[in-house]
């Protein structure tokens, strides 16, 4: 058979130490996806990473007092160990900060520009510091706040490139219309037209306020923002600029799979970007709702977050991946809680698996000493069951060619259940009673073949438990060819009754256990953050003649004004004694200019000057801030201006 290819991506994650069971959602759908597709008979290859620069992250690793890579790199270890607990079988792990992926952005962008698709401008709008965005005037919340995140913009003006965007709004709606299935679900495809009709303008792709990036080749003072670099990553996984044997075996991807919230930049942006590159763009991108607790975004600072870990650690992998997958409709929101959970193993798991495998295997070793029986003639309930076992490879296909996984498995439990009604319809312990063997052996042959059937149709859901399925009724492998033909278990294997798949579960005690674990997680984890910070303090404790080389005065405020470019700056002269300095502070949001004239503040004198959005700061004028409320630090009674601070 000839080998297809198939490509598929999920987003690569911002490096985060707190990947709750929202993250972990589109990873456990990629794997999946992959194995089913491995199941065909496809080559496949699944590539996903983490997005590691922008200013947010150089932010915390300030904060972190550590390198932005020394900051990051433990976080990045923490994410890979996830996916290997949930066996997500990714073949490419692209770090935004690998060499060769920067090389192929810095390759990318110049490409772009030399086409002329990039050019030098410069951006004045509202800018919101952790999205990273800049934002118009229509989106902001209250005319002042971010979309996304919902904290203050800032105004901001800075020289950038832009990408022309603008010019690719037709060309995009005529490939929607042409290639019906490269947005998916259908709502977003028309959230996405909606969005382009309204004009698409071009875009900022380069930033200058902060340098974790990857730098512009011919301008080193710009960085190339995060959706280019980003988004080239999916190139960079299969080998693009290195391998181009891999690269043209796998591109075009066959589905990027992304959040909704991310769509905009995957259905609009990305295939832009291509059509610029000259390259083929993807066949699908699919955009799947959130997972909700409580009816709301999961998030730390709400203590509503979910993890993974707890749940695989108490149910096993099997029953988590099984639950995503079976509970929510892939494309919409759905709401987590831990009931639904629980009730869902008992009832699929535990009642309709579970119990199916565990009766026919003691049946077949109570009756047949364990080796699987013969089949004789059969009757139109049997052929019911055989039909309907033979049919089911097929309609999962048409659910998973859709990516509606819940649908998929919905079919494989229909034959569950119809194969757990064959029991009570065919009554074995009747027959056994009644020493109608032969038709007792029928019976039990065609539990055990649908069974077979059965476990190699959830394995891509549950590989392990498809393995115990397996090594319970006798059977290495079953191909997917072997999916449509009925009678290919063998006569005379043995069978093996292992332990129960999956054992009941008291769901009112599981709650309260499953929660408190849940609990210690996300209290550990905060602790690890203050740990982080604490160790931070001690380890950079100074000497006295380090103190001593930072020169502190008293100075008088004698003019403070409204900084020309920045909105939350003000702009101060102050008297230090023996000269009078220009400084520029960010403490207006705290204070009127009129509260401030006339104070003695606590000044740094020998700081080297910056320019602040070209005003020349000349000092620093310090302040207490408990992270909300901030006070300019003076004296408690009046000192002469120039009076030395120790
Ligand atoms: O967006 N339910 O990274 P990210 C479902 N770096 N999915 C969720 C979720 C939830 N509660 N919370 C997060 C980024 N996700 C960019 C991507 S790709 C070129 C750059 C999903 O770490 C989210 O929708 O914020 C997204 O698809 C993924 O986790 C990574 O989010």
């Amino acid at each position: 058979m000839e080998k297809k290819n198939f490509y598929l991506t999920t987003p690569i994650y911002y490096p985060n130490s707190n990947l709750h069971l929202g993250h972990t959602y589109t990873t456990i759908v990629a794997d999946v996806l992959k194995k089913y597709k491995k199941s065909q008979g496809y080559d496949v290859f699944f590539t996903t990473g983490t997005d590691e620069h922008g200013q947010k992250l150089q932010d915390s690793a300030i904060k972190a007092g550590k390198k932005p890579l020394e900051y990051i790199d433990p976080i990045v270890e923490s994410a890979k160990k996830l996916w290997k607990t949930l066996d997500i079988d990714f073949d490419a792990f692209v770090r935004s900060t690998d060499p060769i992926h920067e090389r192929n952005v810095s390759n990318i962008f110049t490409k772009l520009y030399e086409k002329g698709e990039i050019y030098k401008g410069s951006y004045k709008g509202k800018y919101c510091v952790p999205c990273e965005s800049f934002w118009t005037d229509s989106q902001l919340i209250d005319g002042c706040k971010c979309p996304d995140c919902k904290r203050e913009v800032i105004e901001s003006q800075e020289e950038t490139y832009f990408f022309r965007l603008s010019k690719y709004g037709d060309k995009l709606l005529k490939f929607y219309k042409e290639h019906p299935d490269f947005i998916k679900p259908e709502s977003r495809k028309n959230e996405m037209i909606t969005f382009i009709k309204e004009g698409l303008t071009d875009l900022s792709v380069t930033r200058s306020s902060f340098d974790w990036g990857v730098k512009v080749p011919f301008d080193k003072k710009h960085v190339v923002y995060v959706w280019i670099d980003a988004l080239s990553c999916y190139l960079t996984g299969i080998g693009y600029g290195t391998d181009e044997e891999k690269f043209n075996k796998f591109w075009p991807c066959d589905v990027h799979l992304v959040g909704k919230e991310i769509m905009r930049f995957h259905a609009i942006i990305w295939p832009a970007i291509l059509m610029a590159l000259d390259l083929p763009l993807p066949k699908k991108i699919f955009g799947h709702g959130w997972i909700l607790f409580d009816d709301d975004k999961m998030s730390k600072s709400k203590g509503n977050v979910v993890y993974a870990e707890p749940i695989i650690e108490r149910y096993g992998m099997d029953a988590l991946r099984y639950f995503m997958l079976r509970e929510f409709t892939f494309g919409q929101d759905g709401n987590f809680t831990y009931r639904k959970m629980l009730n869902r193993i008992n009832s699929d798991l535990v009642n309709d698996l579970g119990n199916l495998v565990s009766r026919t295997v003691s049946m077949c070793e109570k009756y047949f000493e364990g080796f699987v029986p013969e089949r004789y003639e059969e009757n139109s309930i049997d052929e019911d069951l055989i039909q309907m076992a033979i049919s089911c490879r097929d309609k999962v296909r048409c659910e998973m060619d859709d990516l509606n996984f819940s649908q998929a498995l919905e079919e494989i439990w229909k034959l569950v259940r119809r194969t757990n009604k064959y029991i009570d319809e065919t009554t074995p312990w009747i027959l056994a009673k009644e020493e109608k063997f032969k038709r007792l052996s029928t019976v039990i042959y065609n539990l055990l073949d649908t069974i077979r059937i059965i476990s190699a149709l959830i394995k891509p859901f549950m590989q392990e438990t498809s393995k115990k399925i397996n090594t319970q009724i006798g059977v290495c492998d079953c191909n997917y060819e072997d999916l449509l033909s009925f009678g290919l278990l063998k006569v005379g294997t043995k069978v093996f009754k292992g332990e129960n798949l999956f054992d009941r579960l008291d769901v009112e005690k599981e709650i309260e256990i499953i929660s408190k674990e849940n609990l210690k997680l996300l209290e550990k984890r905060k602790n690890q953050l203050v740990q982080q910070n604490s160790d931070k303090n001690t380890q950079e404790k100074i000497t006295i003649d380090d103190f001593s080389k930072i020169e502190l005065k008293v100075g008088k405020i004698l003019e403070c004004k409204e900084h020309p470019k920045a909105d939350r700056l003000l702009v101060f002269k102050i008297d230090i004694g023996n000269e009078i300095r220009t400084i520029v502070s960010g403490i207006k949001k705290y204070y009127s200019k009129e509260d401030l004239i006339g104070k003695k503040v606590i000044v740094v004198t020998n700081l080297k000057p910056v320019n602040l959005r070209s005003v020349e700061s000349n000092g620093m004028i310090l302040s207490a801030s408990d992270g909300e409320n901030l006070s300019v630090l003076t004296v408690l009674s009046d000192m002469k201006e120039g009076s030395k601070v120790s």
